[in-house]
C-alpha cells in the first residue's frame, strides 16, 4: 500500500532493545544535532532483552582474560566463528559495559563492592555479571528506556517495519511501516532515512516451543531478505537445554532456567536421579549448549534440574523469577527436582556485517539477534548476546553517516499470508527442523511450507499478517539452509550427517533472495 505519511530522520532505528537502544543512545551522544528515531513493533524494550536472565558476559576479573574469553567462545562456535569479531567483542566489551552502566544500569555486587560474577556452559571462567539475581535483561531494559527517555529520542511504538525503501541507486533510504493507533501517523507510512538500523531481534517464533516472546517473529531478516541483502548462517538456532517442562503440548513462549543455576552447581539427573553430564563432557553440566541439549534429547525418560541443595533462601536471593515461575507451575525447587527440555532460544545466523555494523547493502546495518557479525559462529557461547549487542552498538552509532538520499517509488509488495498459518508453520518448523534434523524430515518440513504459500485466502494488511508471512520467510530459508549442510556441528544436528565435516562444511551459507527464489 502507498504510505499515507511521512517522518525524515537522519537515522532510523528499528526494535528496541538492547542493540537498538544503544545504538540510538550512543549516536545521539555523539552527534547531538542528527534527529535519531527510534521504531518499535510493540511498546518499547518489549523483544527477547527484558527477558534475558543469566546475564552479560565480560572479562573483568583480573584472573581472566580477553584471550580465554576469545578461545571459549571459539570452542562453542565450532570452527565458524570469526575470530576478528570475536577478539573485537571479548575486548571492546568492559568498555560498553562500563558505559551501560554510567547509563543507569545496576548490577549484582559482593558485600566488598565488587561485581558478582558467575559461569554458565561453556565458560571456564567466572565472567558473568547479572542483576536482580536471575532478572538481568529487565534491568538492562529498564535503564536503557530510562536513558532514551531523558535524552528525548523520539519513538514510534506499535510500528511493525515492512520493508527498506532504497534510493535509485540501491542504497538504504528509510522503511516503510504499519502503526497502529497512534493518531496522525496511523496506517501504513514511511520514514525517509539514509541510515537505517535494523535492530528487530530473534526468530524464535517459527518453533511451537521457544524462550522467545512473542513479537520474535524474524521481522528484520524478512526484510533484509525482501531488499536483496545477504543473510548468513540461518541453520543455526540455538536450542536452550533447559526450559521447565510444561508438557508434551505446550507452545509458546516457555519459562526459561538460566544456565546459571547450572553454574552455581545445580545438577541435571535422569529419571532415576543419576547425574549423566559427566560421562558425556569434561565441562559435565556446564559443557557448551549444543552438547547439553544433545545429551537431553539422547536420555531415554524425562530429564530433571536439581538445585535443592542451595535451599530456600538462596532459590529466593539468587533466582527470584526462576523460583517465582517453579511455584506458579506447583513445584518447589528447593524441595523438588524440576522437569526441564530444550526449546528454541536464539538465531546465531542473521544478516550479515561486517565489523561496523553494516550489512551488503549501503545504509543498512545490523545490530544484535537480527545480525550475523561472526561472534557466534555454530553455536552462541551463552551470555555473549547483549555483551554482542553493546559492542556493535557503539560501532554503528560511530560508522552512522546522514548523507540525505530521495527513496525510489518501492516495488510492489508479494502479498501477505493468512495468520492462521502461524501455528502450522510452527508445528511443522519444530517437527521437522528443530533440535534433531535429517534430509528427509527437512524435506517435509520445506513442502509443508511450499505448500502454505499456496493458501489462497485475501488477507487485511495487519500485524498477524505481516509477523505470519515473515515467519514464512525466514522458516523457509532456515529449512533450506539446513536441508544444504550435509554434517552435524554446533546446534544444527542431522541425523544422517552425525560427524562434523571439516573438509566440506567449514565455511557459511551465504543466502541472497533474488526474482528467481533463493
Ligand atoms: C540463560 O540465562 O541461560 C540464558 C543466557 C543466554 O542465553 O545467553
Amino acid at each position: 500500500p502507498e504510505p499515507g505519511w511521512t517522518v525524515e530522520a537522519d537515522v532510523v532505528v528499528v526494535g528496541s532493545g538492547v542493540a537498538g537502544l544503544t545504538v540510538a543512545l550512543r549516536h545521539a551522544e555523539l552527534r547531538p544535532q542528527a534527529k535519531v528515531l527510534v521504531v518499535t513493533k510493540d511498546v518499547l524494550g518489549s523483544g527477547s532483552t527484558q527477558w534475558a536472565q543469566g546475564g552479560i558476559a565480560a572479562v573483568l576479573d583480573p584472573a581472566d582474560s580477553p584471550e580465554e574469553h576469545l578461545n571459549d567462545t571459539l570452542v562453542a562456535g565450532v570452527g565458524l566463528c570469526d575470530s576478528r569479531a570475536v577478539r573485537t567483542m571479548v575486548t571492546e566489551g568492559p568498555q560498553a559495559l562500563r558505559r551501560l552502566m554510567e547509563r543507569g544500569a545496576r548490577f549484582d555486587r559482593a558485600s566488598d563492592g565488587r561485581l558478582e560474577l558467575t559461569r554458565e556452559g561453556g565458560h571456564r571462567r567466572h565472567r558473568i555479571v547479572h542483576a536482580g539475581g536471575d532478572a538481568t535483561g529487565a534491568e538492562v531494559q529498564r535503564a536503557l528506556v530510562a536513558a532514551l527517555r531523558a535524552q528525548g529520542i523520539e519513538v514510534i511504538e506499535h510500528a511493525l517495519v515492512l520493508d527498506l525503501l532504497k534510493d535509485a541507486q540501491g542504497r538504504a533510504a528509510g522503511v516503510t511501516l504499519h502503526v497502529m493507533g497512534e493518531g496522525a501517523r496511523d496506517g501504513v507510512g514511511a520514514v525517509h532515512a539514509p541510515a537505517v538500523v535494523l535492530a528487530t531481534g530473534g526468530m524464535g517464533q517459527v518453533y511451537q516451543s521457544t524462550t522467545n516472546p512473542l513479537v520474535s517473529t524474524g521481522d528484520g531478516v524478512a526484510l533484509a531478505l525482501r531488499a536483496g541483502a545477504v543473510v548468513r548462517d540461518l541453520e543455526f538456532v540455538q536450542f536452550h537445554p533447559t526450559v521447565l517442562w510444561l508438557g508434551e503440548d505446550a507452545t509458546g513462549q516457555q519459562p526459561l532456567i538460566s544456565e546459571a543455576v547450572r553454574g552455581e552447581g545445580a545438577f541435571l539427573v535422569d529419571e532415576e536421579g543419576n547425574r549423566f553430564m559427566q560421562d558425556v563432557h569434561e565441562l559435565a553440566e556446564l559443557a557448551p549448549r549444543d552438547v547439553v541439549a544433545k545429551a537431553i534429547m539422547r536420555q531415554p525418560g524425562q530429564v530433571y534440574l536439581d538445585g535443592r541443595h542451595f535451599g530456600e533462601d538462596k532459590w529466593r536471593r539468587r533466582f527470584p523469577t526462576i523460583y517465582a515461575v517453579c511455584l506458579e507451575h506447583g513445584l518447589d525447587p528447593a524441595r523438588q527436582t524440576v522437569p526441564v527440555v530444550p526449546a528454541a532460544h536464539y538465531a546465531s545466523g542473521g544478516v550479515r556485517t561486517d565489523l561496523r555494523g553494516r550489512t551488503s547493502i549501503e545504509g543498512l546495518y545490523a545490530c544484535g539477534e537480527v545480525a550475523c557479525t561472526g561472534v557466534h559462529g555454530a553455536n552462541r557461547l551463552a551470555s555473549n548476546s547483549l555483551l554482542e549487542g553493546l559492542v556493535f552498538a557503539e560501532r554503528i552509532a560511530q560508522d552512522l553517516s546522514a548523507v540525505r538520499r530521495e527513496p525510489a517509488a518501492p516495488k510492489a509488495g508479494e502479498g501477505l499470508f493468512d495468520p492462521r498459518i502461524r501455528p502450522r508453520i510452527q508445528a511443522h518448523m519444530s517437527g521437522g527442523a528443530g533440535v534433531l534434523r535429517s534430509h528427509e524430515s527437512l524435506l517435509r518440513t520445506a513442502r509443508a511450507l511450499r505448500d502454505a504459500r499456496w493458501t489462497p485466502v485475501q488477507v487485511r494488511p495487519c500485524t498477524e499478517a505481516w509477523e505470519a508471512t515473515n515467519l514464512l520467510t525466514v522458516a523457509s530459508v532456515l529449512t533450506a539452509a539446513a536441508v544444504a549442510r550435509e554434517e552435524t556441528r554446533g546446534s544444527h544436528w542431522r541425523e544422517d550427517h552425525a560427524e562434523r565435516d571439516d573438509d566440506r562444511w567449514l565455511g557459511h551459507l551465504d543466502v541472497t533472495l533474488t526474482e528467481e527464489g533463493l
